[in-house]
């Protein structure tokens, strides 16, 4: 038996990796991977603030530490053929699909970083839904992360996934229409619709897990040896606000709140991200159709910048918080309110992982990188100079 991980090599993937190699010691956990995220980091400017092993010396280092399972096939999603092929030698139980240019900011550079970002993502889903249609692997169960951006920020509480309509005294049960707020979210928001057409048309089995920002440096797995550690992106277009603030409280930088930071964001710590995915993985084929609101908590930006604060304090570094006008258009006082409790009866497993606990966590753990993050202090702003090229140089608006 095999299980499919895609883009196993990313922040979120290479943990999900170790951790689907520890659940499933008999299965063999093949992780596929183009390198893209180290590239467009590279090409912004930037770098993980935790230093990552070479992708041959990261398997090597894992499999010498026990994680034996585990193979890598370099290789991208979209390469004519690829996705057939993987998926006809290995016919995975289970496919957990991670791949995707993932940056709200990058997709936003300009046209061609829009149009690649969507044809990236929506591509490379498309290819894996129709290999699993062609194949014929009706056994097979696809989990995506797609985003909580999906639902955009609407004056009532989020549902999870599914919404009662009713009209003309009739009533009907349908998606969350798409709502992003960003070229990249709205490609997650095309990737939902297909997967529910994949569900209607064919009765695959879907597990879409609506991710919310995953913050934090290290889970069970990545903590066992330095080498087994995953990136952790700090800049303006990589680095997520929780991760990007613990980057600007070790280097002495104020925390750069945008605009008024009322608005509340759904969060989620790696730890817990990378549990819900395995526990998702281990779900048996049953034809439906489901969808997880993959957060745990709604915290204001500038609430977040406090606990960041407290957190830094804690670890003796003294931060302050800094408004700086918005580079976002987006709703700054907007309450999101948003249903999960599928998500955390059906696969969390057990209580959340503390916020103040793992923004601790992960100051300390990237305290002694704390140079690599003073040598690249420009990169936390907005405003850099566009990147010729984003993404694939084939591209252009
Ligand atoms: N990190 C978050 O806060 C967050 C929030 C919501 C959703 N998500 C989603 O979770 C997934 C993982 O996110 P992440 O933060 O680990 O991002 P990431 O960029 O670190 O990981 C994605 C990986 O996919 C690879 N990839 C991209 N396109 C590919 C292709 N065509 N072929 C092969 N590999 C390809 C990249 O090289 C990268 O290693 C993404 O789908 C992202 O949209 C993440």
């Amino acid at each position: 038996m095999a299980v499919l991980l895609t883009g196993g090599d990313g922040y979120l993937g290479w943990p999900t990796a170790l951790r689907l190699a520890r659940r499933f010691p008999s299965e063999r956990i093949v992780y596929v991977d183009n390198l893209a995220r180290r590239r467009w980091v590279t090409e912004c400017g930037s770098v993980s603030a935790l230093p990552i092993p070479a992708p041959a010396d990261r398997l090597a280092a894992a499999r010498s530490l026990g994680y034996r399972n585990l193979s890598f096939i370099e290789g991208d999603l979209l390469e004519p053929g690829l996705v057939y092929r993987i998926l006809s030698v290995h016919r995975p139980r289970v496919i957990v699909h991670l791949a995707a240019q993932p940056s709200a900011p990058y997709s936003e550079i300009n046209g061609a970083a829009a149009s690649f970002t969507q044809h990236n993502n929506n591509e490379a889903t498309r290819r894996l839904l129709w290999g699993i249609r062609e194949l014929g692997l009706t056994e097979t169960r696809l989990v995506e992360t797609t985003t909580t951006g999906i639902y955009g920020a609407p004056e009532y509480p989020i549902p999870e996934g599914f919404m009662e309509v009713e009209r003309g005294g009739r009533r009907d049960r349908i998606p969350h229409p798409g709502m992003a707020s960003s070229w990249y979210h709205m490609s997650k928001a095309h990737d939902a619709a297909n997967l529910y057409l994949a569900n209607r048309q064919w009765g695959l089995s879907i597990s879409e897990l609506r991710t919310g920002i995953v913050y934090g440096a290290e889970t069970a797995e990545t903590g066992e040896d330095p080498a087994l550690g995953t990136r952790f992106d700090f800049d303006f277009y990589f680095g997520v606000v929780v991760n990007r603030f613990c980057a600007q409280a070790l280097s002495d930088h104020p925390l750069t709140v945008y605009g008024l930071g009322a608005q509340r964001k759904p969060l989620i710590a790696l730890e817990d991200a990378v549990e819900s995915l395995a526990r998702a993985a281990a779900r048996p084929p049953d034809g439906a159709y489901e969808i997880f609101n993959q957060a745990t908590s709604l915290v204001s930006i500038r609430d977040l910048a406090e606990g960041v604060s407290e957190a830094a304090k804690a670890c003796g570094i003294s931060v302050e918080v800094n408004q700086v006008p918005n580079p976002r258009r987006e709703k700054e006082q907007h309450l999101m309110e948003m249903e999960n409790t599928a998500f955390l009866q059906e696969l969390l497993g057990g209580p959340p992982q503390g916020l103040l606990e793992t923004l601790r966590a992960t100051i300390a753990r990237l305290s002694p990188h704390r140079r690599i993050v003073e040598a690249h202090l420009d990169r936390f702003l907005s405003g850099l100079p566009a990147v010729k090229n984003p993404g694939n140089p084939a591209v252009t608006s």
